[in-house]
């Protein structure tokens, strides 16, 4: 059996399923657009996914205190003392007498467990000393936490499409690439993240593999809206 000798009623069943993956990708795509639309300044595509992945080498603390956590702070004078203590290492002499209130005044509302930033609880003083010093490790932690369900998400995209385009009249290699390539791209994009968190030239290849999942998402998607739909056969085939 093949897309073409379908039944009516499961056509129609595969593209409301296509369509519903269509409107997600769109949706999620016009989030990031709306959610990350806040900053003026223009960096290139290349650019603005080394700032995102790359990783200083400064303590994890000082990277998002003069990064994203900056807006937190209640005063200009908190945010230096934070500062302070961390170019002391987390020393705990200072963090009783200096830093302890600021943390539990401006951090502690998400910082804590079933708040928004839960994965990173700072009522365990251990986990906030930690970040204080410079390791990969909090890096690592962060950037697991995110990509783990991409990795294991993304695949889900295609697999519609992979088992469509195997019951399509497609034959030969074509068949084969269009199947198979969208999850050698996924891996591309997903494991050049670990790689751009030490060498910022490794951008381009979550670029080049985020571009060709997208392209090979409406090729496939047009592909097999073709065979479902349009595609007539010969009649000397048959
Ligand atoms: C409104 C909620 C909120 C407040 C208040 C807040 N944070 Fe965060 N914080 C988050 C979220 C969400 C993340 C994860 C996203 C990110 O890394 O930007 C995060 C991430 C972090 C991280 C990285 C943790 C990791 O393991 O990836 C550090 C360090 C941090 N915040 C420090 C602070 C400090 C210090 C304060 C207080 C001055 C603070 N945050 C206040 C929500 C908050």
């Amino acid at each position: 059996m093949q897309l073409h000798q379908l039944d009516k009623s499961v056509k129609i069943l595969i593209s409301l399923v296509l369509l519903c993956l269509c409107i997600g990708l769109f949706q999620g795509y016009l989030y990031l657009n709306l959610k990350s639309s806040t900053s003026s300044t223009k960096v290139s595509a290349v650019q603005s996914i080394q700032n995102k992945f790359f990783v200083p080498k400064t303590p994890l603390l000082e990277y998002k205190i003069k990064g994203s956590m900056r807006t937190y702070f209640e005063t200009e004078e908190d945010f230096k003392t934070m500062l302070t203590w961390v170019k002391k290492k987390g020393d705990d002499q200072f963090y009783e007498t200096k830093v302890a209130t600021i943390v539990e005044d401006s951090c502690l509302d998400c910082h804590a467990p079933n708040e928004k930033a839960y994965f990173a609880d700072y009522t365990n003083y251990s986990n906030l000393k930690d970040t204080t010093v410079f390791k990969y490790r909090p890096y690592l932690v962060s950037m697991l936490r995110k990509s783990h369900p991409h990795m294991l998400m993304i695949p889900f995209l295609f697999i519609p499409f992979s088992i469509l385009l195997f019951y399509s009249p497609l034959i030969g290699f074509k068949k084969g690439f269009l199947m198979n390539a969208p999850y050698v791209f996924i891996l591309i994009d997903i494991n050049a993240w670990f790689a751009t968190m030490i060498f910022k030239e490794a951008a381009i290849f979550i670029l080049i593999g985020a571009f060709f999942q997208l392209i090979l998402f409406f090729i496939n998607l047009f592909v097999s809206l073709y065979y479902l739909w349009f595609y007539k056969p010969t009649q000397n085939k048959a």
